[in-house]
């Protein structure tokens, strides 16, 4: 290995396993709030519509992004929508006064025309049901509407609308964020926990196959986390299959350095609920399992416009990313890898305009710089996570204390005998020298190394310049004798395309 500046070593072995990697890790949420549904998924004015209305650049760029599964409606507006109101012939549907971002809802878009958005993008659909201002016999003909045979009045109200079979929607969420005061209907863990229970009992009673998310907190800095999770989870442990969390990531007070370390907030929010979920099963001497579905992620500071003025798709929290935010999403993905022991699905929120990696414009579509780490993430990552070693030197973060330089995160694919490794140089300056080495079965090829690095955090891509922070794909070649050394340039991302096990 060169000799100059710093280096690093990265060992894998392809028995050194943590779990397979559930394809619905690379999900997404598309909220009913600002322009993310009206004017990104559904904008039939615009040259780029559909027959339906849907836009194509959008969809064509979800589909780039591997989206396996939509989390719909909400989010806040959940818990104020009443579905009903977003079936039947358009032309019937009620204007609404959205209360959790202040805007007009005109119902143009609602469960059919979502589920048939799933079906183009390829996506399974996760829907909510409202469990703010909803009742729990709202919730299970929610689940009677979309996945009930016909021969009853509400599986019959779908036929009428033009969908004789039924849509068989497996993932579910009971309610959004209720812990949350902010939240339309909010209830206290007690009360939250009966509701969730009982409704998850009449929704399993429509269709027993049906997975449910139970909402845990909505942030680690709530004073109510984590009892709020053990509270619910106490309560509703066989109702449900999955406990959900969210988290945004922010860089306010500018510390790049403990920004670029924000894998370190991840793991630890992670490991607390995984904690959580073991001591559960034990308690209640349980088979079942309940696994996490980080069902909101993301980054989101620098636009927190919330209030609508009772406007149609205002412009809300249109987040714009720079090179750091992409750095972070980077790492985001790698802890999915890293603890797919645990996690099972996750949704980025969200998917367009509102906090999203891709915006509209008129006609046009940007690709913001955390559109690219999810692509070469979701693209490369399959089969099982190995689980890496690293040895880099570390840096001083005032967040969280000494983080070493590089995150790496790990993949196996045995059907394909393709392997990945996903690094990212969190250093603002130097470059480093990696050696990766594999033990054992190890490949032959480097297929394809992809890179995306730029030389300032806050640089962005924008409609005027949109090729400002993009991959760069760079020439594989030959691995020998299992090692690999690499020059890994700062504030970068590179992902190692591996092929030919021996
Ligand atoms: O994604 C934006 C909002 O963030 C969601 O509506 C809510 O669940 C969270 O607080």
């Amino acid at each position: 290995m060169p000799t100059t500046g710093p280096s690093a070593r990265i060992s894998l072995d392809n028995e050194r396993t943590i779990a397979p990697i559930s394809p619905l890790l690379f999900g997404g949420f598309a909220e009913h709030m600002g322009r993310c549904v009206y004017g990104g998924l559904y904008d039939p004015g615009s040259a780029q519509a559909d027959e339906r209305g849907f836009r194509r650049d959008v969809q064509a760029a979800l589909r780039e992004m591997g989206i396996s599964v939509l989390r719909y409606p909400g989010g806040n507006f959940l818990s104020g929508y009443h579905w009903r109101d977003g079936v039947g012939p358009r032309e019937q549907r009620p204007r609404r006064r959205d209360l959790a971002w202040q805007s007009i809802e005109t119902n143009q878009f609602g469960t059919d025309e979502f589920l048939a958005y799933c079906k183009t993008i390829g996506a399974a659909p996760m829907l909510g049901v409202n469990l703010g201002t909803g009742t729990i016999e709202e919730a299970g003909a929610l689940v009677e509407y979309c996945n009930a045979p016909s021969g009853t009045a509400t599986a019959d109200m779908r036929v009428a609308n033009g969908h004789p079979e039924p849509y068989g929607v497996r993932y579910w969420c009971l309610g959004n964020e209720m812990d949350g005061p902010w939240q339309i209907g909010h209830l206290d863990a007690h009360a939250y926990a009966v509701k969730a229970r009982e409704a998850a009992k009449i929704m399993r009673w429509h269709d027993p196959a049906i997975k449910l998310i139970l909402c845990g907190s909505s942030h680690t800095e709530m004073p109510s986390y984590p009892e709020w999770d053990r509270v619910v989870l106490e309560h509703c442990w066989d109702q449900v299959d999955y406990l959900a969390l969210h988290y945004y990531a922010t860089n306010y007070d500018n510390d790049t350095a403990s920004y670029l370390a924000s894998a370190a907030q991840f793991e630890r929010q992670v490991d607390t609920l995984a904690g959580l979920l073991r001591f559960m099963q034990g308690r209640l001497r349980s088979r079942h399992s309940v696994k996490l579905s980080w069902d909101e992620w993301n980054v989101w500071y620098k636009d927190r416009s919330g209030r609508g003025n009772w406007q149609e798709a205002p412009p809300l929290s249109e987040e714009q990313y720079n090179l750091e935010d992409a750095l972070v999403v980077a790492q985001w993905l790698n802890v999915f890898l890293r603890r797919c022991d645990v996690l099972e699905i996750a949704c980025l929120a969200q998917v367009v305009n509102t906090i999203a990696p891709l915006t509209t414009r008129g006609d046009a579509l940007l690709r913001q710089t955390t559109f690219y780490p999810f692509v070469m993430v979701s693209r490369h990552a399959a089969g099982v996570a190995l689980s890496p070693l690293v040895a880099a030197p570390e840096l001083e973060t005032a967040r969280y204390g000494p983080q070493p330089l590089l995150d790496v995160a790990a993949s196996y694919a045995a059907d394909s005998d393709r392997g990945a490794v996903f690094i990212v140089n969190r250093s603002q300056s130097e470059p480093l020298t990696a050696e990766i080495a594999w033990r054992g079965v190890a490949p032959q090829r480097a297929s394809t190394i992809i890179r995306l690095a730029g030389s300032h955090v806050r640089a962005a891509n924008s409609f005027e310049q949109p090729d400002t922070i993009v991959p760069r794909q760079l020439p594989g070649g030959p691995i020998h004798d299992g090692r690999l050394t690499l020059e890994l340039p700062p504030l970068s991302f590179t992902v190692v395309a591996t092929e030919g096990y021996r």
